[in-house]
């Protein structure tokens, strides 16, 4: 069983979106693989029709270039994303999303496919904490049988010094 197998069967129930691509990081990939249910909800389109796309559609005019760049060096280096987009949906509205990307790899070190959770999230009410880890909550939260694996992988948690705080 290959890890993208793995996920792929325990990704289907999940609340939190999980978005699957290939490990080609310039134009035209990365090309969506596999996503769940709740991605396509999130995204609101159908999953069969995300598969072949590039994560790029989600884009739009006020999406910005630099956290782009950011994201693109992650996926270059072979490291963790973990970040703040502005992302669009299939009818045009826009939303913020909580993106956490990780690199899969093959046992002898090679990246052979991305995953990424990702979640819808809103401002905090009140005064804004600094940086955006303070600034945003979740629009909803997941309390389904792989939250807590996501938990214990520290999904959505913000590194600081290596520690996940
Ligand atoms: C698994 C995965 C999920 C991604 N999800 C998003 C997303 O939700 N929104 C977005 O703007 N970019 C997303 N991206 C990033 C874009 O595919 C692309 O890597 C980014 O635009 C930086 O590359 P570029 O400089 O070539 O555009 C995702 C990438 C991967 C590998």
């Amino acid at each position: 069983m290959t890890a993208l197998e793995l996920i792929r069967a325990l990704a289907h129930d999940a609340a939190v979106g999980i978005v699957i691509t290939d490990a080609m990081i310039d134009l035209p990939g990365p090309a969506i693989l596999y996503v769940n249910d709740a991605f396509g909800r999130l995204v609101g389109q159908p999953p069969g029709n995300l598969i072949g796309l590039s994560p790029r559609f989600m884009q739009g005019k006020q999406t910005l270039r630099s956290q782009l760049d950011t994201y693109h060096n992650a996926l270059t280096a072979g490291v963790r994303f973990h970040g703040y987009l502005t992302n669009y949906r299939g009818d045009g509205t826009m939303y913020r999303a909580e993106i956490d990307c990780r690199p899969l790899r093959a046992a002898d070190g090679r990246v052979e496919n991305f995953v990424s959770f990702e979640r819808e999230v809103v401002r905090r009410l009140g005064r804004p904490m600094t940086g955006a880890d303070g600034r945003y909550v979740p629009a909803s939260v997941g309390d389904d049988q792989i939250a807590d694996a996501l938990r214990s992988l520290g999904v959505f948690k913000h590194l600081w010094n290596g520690l996940q705080i």
